[in-house]
């Protein structure tokens, strides 16, 4: 079946998305963020097995921004891409390049088993709170093929996650503008990071209630990679 769009579907009651404040939208578009997140993207899909992938694969990415990820996985001739982000600025920015909706990613407007593959890059955390990400697992596992691979990378809870971002956000910090726009983006997500930290573990048994299995799992030392497959079990 296409990857049609359909009508956005309501999401459900309580479990609406947190829109991202002005300052922070203002700051993601920045030209040196967009061409960092365009030399960082190839590398983050390598490690996921993206690029494994077979290239007629439909592959939806989740949260998709400005679309550095989506310009990626063109270049590497995937033919059957489509992008869905919250916030219809960001999706105008790549709406040219790409098939891209403004769609909150708890309520997508595609049919059920859409697609071969989703990726979300960065994003988890900002998915809160907790109704909320659950809301959008179930649409995850709703718009997959059974078989399908959900492949996501986000910041772990670990040591050198917390000691970069409380060196970052010091005043001591070394003040170059490169580490002053981290340091603006650190306290524009301060609310999101928080919540991350402190009910990402719940991830793993989140994707096991929706019958997803972990497929692949790798860390660095500030982000996970995580595969997971879709079980056949019916969407629910
Ligand atoms: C840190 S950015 C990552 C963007 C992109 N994946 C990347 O790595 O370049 C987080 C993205 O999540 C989007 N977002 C936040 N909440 C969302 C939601 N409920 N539904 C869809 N997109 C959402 C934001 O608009 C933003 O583009």
């Amino acid at each position: 079946m296409p990857a049609t769009a359909t009508a956005p579907r309501a999401p459900a009651q309580g479990a609406g998305p947190r829109r991202e404040s002005e300052g922070w939208l203002g700051l993601y578009r920045e030209g040196r963020f967009v061409e960092r997140r365009r030399r960082v993207h190839g590398g983050r899909l390598e490690r996921l097995g993206v690029f494994e992938l077979p290239r007629g694969a439909r592959v939806l990415d989740l949260c998709s921004g400005t679309g550095e990820a989506l310009d990626t996985l063109h270049e590497a001739a995937f033919q059957r891409l489509h992008g869905a982000d919250l916030h219809p600025e960001l999706s105008r920015a790549c709406a040219a390049r790409h098939r891209v909706v403004a769609a909150d990613a708890a309520a997508l407007p595609y049919r059920e088993a859409s697609f071969d593959a989703v990726v979300c890059l960065h994003a988890l955390h900002h998915l809160g709170p907790d109704a909320h990400l659950e809301g959008v697992l179930d649409e995850v596992a709703r718009v997959l093929v059974p078989g399908g691979l959900l492949h996501l990378v986000d910041h772990p809870d670990a040591p050198a996650v917390h000691i970069a971002f409380a060196l970052l956000s010091s005043p001591l910090a070394l003040a170059t503008s490169l580490t002053r726009r981290w340091r603006r983006q650190l306290a524009l997500e301060r609310v999101e990071l928080a919540w991350w930290f402190s009910r990402g573990a719940r991830l793993p048994g989140l994707l096991a209630e929706r019958g997803f299995a972990t497929v692949a799992r790798r860390r660095d030392p500030f982000f996970f990679y995580l595969t997971a497959c879709r079980s056949g079990r019916p969407p629910r």
